[in-house]
């Protein structure tokens, strides 16, 4: 059995942490691409003097020239500019829709059977405008997204009742930005519900009610309070842990069911829209959108999610892309 070849295009802060994280779990062979001369062939060869010490045998190099993607199974993105204190995922839109088409041009000639994870943002445009320029079908064009807001709830639940993060199921629904919806009537700690554990610690259902709520609030706006601490760029750790998960679920055929920027075909009453919805990771990238019952609130923020998505890709439509 052959290695797998997985290409990383941007090798800024989520690009470095996503190819020690790949060499780790001997997930394939690296390559990360960046424009910047010498950035990427920098980083890998200090992750790479490093594989005695971490016992891989994965290949990690570091290029500025796409031929070197060619053949590759999986491209993960991270090309384009990280927000900084004041901007929303949105303001970063006209700088990475042309880094991004230039991507997914590079894309659709060097790697043109490869499954792809976009990271970069704002999330849901990037995805729609990668899938567009290189024509990939779209089980072979996913976004990463779901994976980190529904790991950022399950942390602040975890804190709150003081459990262990491994027991809690959370998922966070919709667009990658201040309109996601995560899903609080399925949080659960190993099958109990989280409200219920927040009424029995509180012994009073508003004050859960308000505690749930402040943990939605805090998950929504949970990259820009890392933003604002880190005041020069965005979350890069937690990113990359999530589109290695991703990766895994992929490389493994895990058909692992997880939140995911996946192109939608009438589910959830959305049609030729990128958002992020339950899906079926497998071999072939995303296997199946799976959907449920939301009720009559939830399906509203959905809604007014969805709706958000729509705009910025008409945005997008609008300054040319
Ligand atoms: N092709 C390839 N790489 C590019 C290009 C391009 N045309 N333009 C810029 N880059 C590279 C930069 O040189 C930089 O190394 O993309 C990298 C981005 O890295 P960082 O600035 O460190 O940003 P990072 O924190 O990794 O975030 C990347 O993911 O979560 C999103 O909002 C975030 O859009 C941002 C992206």
């Amino acid at each position: 059995m052959s290695r797998k070849k997985i290409s990383l295009i941007g090798g800024g802060q989520i690009g470095g942490v996503l190819a020690q994280l790949i060499a780790l779990k001997q997930l394939g062979d690296v390559v990360m691409f960046d424009v910047v001369e010498n950035l990427p062939q920098g980083k890998t060869l200090d992750i790479a003097e490093a594989a005695r010490v971490n016992g891989f045998d994965s290949k990690v190099t570091g290029t500025n020239s796409y031929k070197d993607i060619s053949g590759s199974d999986l491209v993960i993105v991270t090309a384009g500019l990280p927000r900084k204190p004041g901007m929303s995922r949105d303001d970063l839109l006209t700088t990475n829709a042309k880094i991004m088409k230039s991507v997914a041009e590079a894309v659709k000639e060097y790697a043109p059977n490869s499954i792809a994870i976009i990271i970069s943002n704002p999330l849901d445009a990037m995805v729609t405008l990668f899938k567009n320029v290189t024509g990939f079908p779209a089980n072979r064009v996913v976004g990463q997204a779901g994976v980190l807001d529904s790991s950022r709830f399950a942390t602040f639940i975890a804190w709150e009742l003081g459990v262990s993060v491994k027991d809690v199921n959370a998922l966070v629904l919709g667009g990658h930005g201040d309109t996601m919806v995560p899903i609080v009537r399925y949080a659960n700690v190993n099958g109990i519900p989280v409200m219920e554990l927040l009424e029995r610690k509180y012994k009073d259902k508003t004050k859960a009610a308000e505690v749930m709520k402040a943990m939605v609030e805090r998950t929504k706006m949970a990259g820009g309070e890392v933003v604002n601490l880190l005041k020069t760029g965005s979350a890069f750790y937690s990113p990359a842990a999530s589109a290695i998960q991703m990766a895994e679920a992929i490389l493994h055929d895990e058909k692992r069911l997880i939140s995911a920027c996946a192109y939608l075909n009438g589910e959830f009453g959305v049609t030729g829209y990128y958002v992020g919805v339950p899906a079926i990771l497998g071999e072939n990238g995303v296997e199946k959108v799976v959907e449920f019952s939301l009720d009559k609130e939830e399906q509203a923020l959905m809604d007014n999610s969805v709706n958000a998505v729509k705009k910025l890709v008409e945005d997008m439509g609008r300054l040319g892309f």
